[in-house]
């Protein structure tokens, strides 16, 4: 019987034997799976893990302060918070194409663990990354056999070709469902080990086309009522996450007060899961699904049209990108 405190016992051993006597950085996303990997990895090495959380720019309304808050109150751990929005934000400008935003975001994440490290080195050398990388990563961004590349997880495939840390990722062979129960076991509260998913790259590919600030803008405040209204609504376990995705480069026309405007539609995009390998699109409530649409059309002046995504996984994917 291959259970859950077998899991962590076992990892444990393991991360002990990789890590040695060294010293890691996790980068923390402020979703389940890092959070579990690091909890993991604390439980193994102690205080010779450093977390590092960046500030991508990419992140929805209230994301930092949670982790900043929560996380570090829930496992004491030392964490770094970079603010490294410019440096995403220019390597970001002007591109459209989803692999290549995905593997730029990949590349910029570890050259901000590599400075990270640069900063700690008086503590010694931080020599291992810990990342939360889970089964389904790994397959869909073409690492198991026979796989095809469907798009590149930002912690697989959009790793740099001269990455100068030993990864440590204990999550490596686990589904989702088990690692919300390693990070019970782990002690971990229900505030984050029941997060829904939140993909690393972030808001970069909930937005279809280029990205920047002013988009960005647009798309968190549109995500917040989204989400705001789902939680209220108490849907959150109900659905595995819910997208909220701009269509940064699509405008139509619509009436607003007695004006017409011009402006962008997102998409609604809620999916029931079990593992996120396959998804069907939530059939949620009517009245749900109209506080939403009535509340961001009115409260964001940039979105005049709220559509959605009843596609399921296949033949679309979860992520617009
Ligand atoms: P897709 O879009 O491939 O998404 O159906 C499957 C699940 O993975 C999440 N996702 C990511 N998570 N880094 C992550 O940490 C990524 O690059 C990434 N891409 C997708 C997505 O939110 C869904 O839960």
């Amino acid at each position: 019987q291959w259970t859950t405190s077998s899991i962590v016992d076992e990892q444990v051993a393991r991360i002990r034997e990789q890590v040695g006597d060294g010293k890691a950085i996790c980068g923390l996303s402020g979703g389940v799976d890092s959070a579990v990997a690091a909890a993991l990895v604390q439980r193994a090495i102690g205080d010779r893990l450093t977390c590092v959380f960046v500030d991508h720019g990419l992140l929805r309304a209230g994301e930092r302060a949670q982790v900043e808050r929560d996380y570090v109150a829930a496992t004491g751990v030392r964490l770094v918070t970079v603010d490294a929005r410019e440096r995403f934000l220019g390597a970001l400008a002007g591109v459209t194409d989803p692999e290549e935003k995905r593997k730029i975001i990949g590349r910029e994440f570890i050259r901000v663990f590599e400075q990270a490290e640069r900063d700690l080195k008086a503590e010694g050398d931080y020599e291992f990354l810990v990342q939360g990388t889970l089964y389904p990563d790994v397959v869909e961004s073409g690492g198991g056999a026979g796989t095809a590349n469907i798009k590149s997880h930002h912690n697989v495939g959009g790793l740099p070709d001269d990455l100068q840390f030993t990864l440590v990722e204990p999550l490596r062979a686990l589904f989702k469902d088990e690692v919300r129960r390693v990070g019970t076991e782990l002690g971990l509260p229900e505030t984050i080990v029941q997060r829904q998913p939140f993909p690393g790259p972030g808001l970069g590919i909930r937005i279809i086309g280029a990205v920047d600030a002013e988009r960005l803008e647009i798309l968190r405040k549109a995500d917040a009522i989204a989400r705001e209204e789902l939680t209220s609504a108490g849907l959150d376990r109900t659905i595995w996450q819910c997208p909220v995705v701009l269509l940064a480069d699509v405008r139509s026309v619509g009436v607003q007060g007695d004006g017409r405007t011009y402006g962008h539609p997102v998409v609604l995009r809620p999916v029931s899961s079990e593992d996120a390998m396959t998804a069907d699109w939530t059939r949620l409530p009517y009245d749900v699904l109209e506080r939403i649409s009535t509340r961001i059309t009115n409260e964001v002046a940039e979105v005049n049209r709220v559509v959605l995504d009843v596609t399921s996984k296949p033949p679309g994917t979860i992520e617009w990108e």
